[in-house]
């Protein structure tokens, strides 16, 4: 069974540079359902070792902050830094670690016995994300979803269009087979998956049509870079409050349906069975938590 921050909601999760203490210090204020602290691709070589400790501080001070999920993204296995990334920065009790550019579940195995260790010897469950930003990746995104510490994908798309060799595009044409296809594995497997980040921080429609792309390929959420993609980010990967309420409005009649012994209905001129109710309830139940969340943040 997938651990418990898979029915985390991941609407946005900004990522915040490890080395810079001012944003570092401004993120956990916002209205983000989550946070990568990034120790990887945003710092320089020579200031890994501050961000770590800046992480580690920012992990203790966000320990109690209700709806916030922590995350940190450590260096690709295939570098000397991401153990010292991980022993130094795992007492702060992040929800989940980040590892980028996995290409396969044997790559998890050296992060997750430290997390392994830290669960039997001090309780706390630390879970894996696993960045999908490869080819390779890719292909292999059922066998690492599988992986029984992995509980989200996240997927790396500049470094992904890359490798692939393609221009640009709004469309995502080039990106498209990728991103459903590792879409359908984090499904197979049961995990949360997050869309890539959109680079232009000046382009609100631009990074507002790419997350309805995005909501609309089936991703839980999106990664996101600056705070001012936060809010819509936030909106458009959840129903809003006349969805929510015509879901309400099918999970009654479905009820009430089922209590009169029956197993189908019409709601509107729809016809509503059983997973047409289940599938309003996950939906009305994410827009409940979501209510519980801007109540402890106003911002959303
Ligand atoms: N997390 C938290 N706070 C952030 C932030 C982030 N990712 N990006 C910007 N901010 C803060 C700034 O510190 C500033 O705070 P202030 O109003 O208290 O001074 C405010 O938001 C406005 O920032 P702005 O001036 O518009 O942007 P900037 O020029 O300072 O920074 C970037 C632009 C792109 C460098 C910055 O947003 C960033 O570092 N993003 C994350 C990059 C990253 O992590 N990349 C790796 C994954 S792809
Ligand atoms: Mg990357």
């Amino acid at each position: 069974m997938k651990a418990s921050l898979s029915t985390s909601l991941l609407r946005s999760v900004l990522y915040v540079p490890g080395s810079n203490p001012k944003t570092l210090a401004k993120a956990p204020t916002l209205s983000a359902d989550g946070l990568i602290l990034d120790l990887e691709d945003s710092v320089a070589p020579e200031a890994k070792n501050q961000a770590r400790l800046n992480v580690l501080s920012t992990l203790h001070a966000t320990r109690d902050t209700p709806n916030l999920v922590r995350v940190v993204r450590i260096n690709a296995i295939h570098t000397d830094l991401w153990h010292d990334d991980l022993t130094i920065t795992l007492p702060g009790r992040p929800d989940a670690v980040a590892i980028s550019k996995v290409e396969s579940p044997d790559e998890l195995e050296g992060p997750a016995a430290l997390l392994r260790h830290l669960e039997e010897t001090q309780g706390h469950a630390c879970r894996l994300w696993a960045m999908i930003e490869t080819p390779l990746g890719v292909l292999n995104a059922l066998a690492i979803a599988r992986h029984p510490l992995v509980t989200c994908l996240v997927m790396g798309t500049s470094d992904l269009a890359r490798a692939l060799i393609i221009p640009g595009d709004p469309q995502r044409i080039g990106l498209r087979h990728a991103l459903q296809q590792t879409i359908l594995a984090a499904r197979a497997a049961h995990v949360q998956i997050i869309d890539g980040v959109y680079v232009n921080i000046r382009d609100p429609e631009g990074f507002a049509a790419e997350c309805l792309d995005g909501a609309r390929l089936g991703f839980d959420g999106k990664s996101l870079i600056h705070p001012s993609q936060i809010a819509p980010a936030n909106q458009t990967f959840l129903p809003g409050a006349d969805e929510a309420l015509a879901d309400q409005t099918i999970v009654a009649a479905w009820n009430e349906a089922r209590a009169r012994g029956e197993e189908i209905c019409v709601v509107h001129g729809k016809l509503v069975e059983r997973l047409h109710a289940d599938q309003a309830a996950q939906r009305l139940a994410r827009w409940e938590m979501a209510q519980k969340n801007s109540k402890s943040n106003p911002e959303i």
